[in-house]
């Protein structure tokens, strides 16, 4: 009998319940692919976005009527198990952890993707379940501090949703790069986010964040919670507002302030950002990682079975940290 994967396929736009496992042929690498075991993916809320087809502009890129890539799942963790003729980065038996980006697929068995793409060696000392998220919030963050926001030590950053993804990556990230962190998250979380390395956490269920006379360097604001023009009289002079949340508003405060004014507003997709921007930036969060400076927080771990439960929580807007699947 031929050998086939397991992978999850999408098979409309919707809810969580439109996921659908599947076998599929399994792949033999081309000249420059890698095939790997996977051993761990992350559930993200991109991949929520990806199944869910929303914003709907970005059916324009994803398929317009279904996904024209029609598998679950980007950021991942194995090891190589056959390579193409071409291969030079990786051999078999390499453990190796990054992301499968546009072409999907993640939530499986095994993948097959080009050496020269995001992909990584994998310390022996980083887990699997941790190395599934590193291009998810801490990549994220650390393009959003480091090339977005332009961070520099000594400067003070409020981070809006301390305790996401996004969020928990970002205050252990700012820590690291010597800012003053203060973040934002609701009461059962305080003790996670001070924890991670914030100089002070503000319960939002108590006080709004933006309320204190606090004035910010840069303004991280993980979720969309708030807009620029909320934002602006939190922020220094030559404040960076930066979200990676994309929404008119914050297009046309990027535009407005590209021209006028001091403090600014940014945004990036960082998952559309070149595999040679991206690998330098995991081999930061490697090294943070071995200096014990950046441990990713995992809330769950569910059996890649259990996908859509998976999703479901992801989905819940409560979730802390991060979710894998294995
Ligand atoms: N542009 C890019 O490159 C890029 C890349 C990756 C992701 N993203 C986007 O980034 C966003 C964040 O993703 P994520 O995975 O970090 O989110 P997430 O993990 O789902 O965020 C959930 C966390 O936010 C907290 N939270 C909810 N409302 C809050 C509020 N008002 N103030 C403070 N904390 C609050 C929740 O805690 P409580 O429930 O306890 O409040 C929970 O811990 C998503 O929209 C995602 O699509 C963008």
């Amino acid at each position: 009998m031929a050998a086939t994967l397991t992978a999850w396929t999408i098979r409309s736009y919707g809810a969580p319940d439109r996921l659908a496992p599947v076998q599929r042929p399994m792949p033999t690498p081309g000249p420059t692919e890698i095939l790997i075991r996977i051993r761990a993916s992350a559930v993200t809320r991109a991949d929520g976005m990806m199944r869910a087809g929303r914003p709907r502009f970005a059916r324009a890129f994803l398929g317009f009527r279904r996904p024209r890539k029609d598998l679950s799942g980007t950021g991942l963790s194995g090891e190589v198990i056959a390579v193409g003729a071409q291969v030079r980065r990786f051999a078999v038996g390499d453990a190796v952890f990054g992301e499968a980006g546009l072409n999907f697929g993640a939530n499986a068995s095994h993948i097959c993707l080009d050496e020269n793409g995001v992909l990584m060696h994998k310390p022996a000392a980083l887990s699997h379940e941790d190395a599934a998220v590193m291009c998810d919030g801490p990549l994220t963050s650390l393009n959003f501090l480091q090339n977005v926001a332009r961070l520099v030590p000594g400067e003070r950053v409020l981070i809006l949703g301390g305790s996401g993804s996004l969020g928990s990556a970002a205050v252990q990230i700012a820590a690291a790069m010597g800012a003053d962190v203060t973040a934002s998250c609701s009461t059962r979380n305080v003790e996670l986010v001070a924890s991670l390395g914030a100089d002070r956490v503000i319960d939002y269920t108590k006080q709004d964040p933006l309320a204190a006379p606090d004035r910010y360097d840069v303004i991280y604001d993980t979720l969309g919670i708030t807009t620029f023009r909320k934002a602006r009289q939190s922020l220094a002079q030559n404040g960076r507002y930066v979200c990676p949340v994309l929404s008119l508003g914050l297009l046309l405060a990027m535009l407005r302030t590209s021209a006028f004014g001091q403090r600014k507003a940014r945004f990036s997709a960082t998952g559309l950002l070149k595999p040679e921007i991206l690998r330098p930036m995991l081999a930061k969060l490697i090294k943070m990682n071995t200096l014990g400076k950046l441990e990713p927080v995992i809330e769950r771990v569910y059996p890649l079975d259990d996908l859509i439960a998976a999703h479901e929580h992801m989905e819940s807007g409560h979730k802390r940290g991060n979710i894998v699947v294995v």
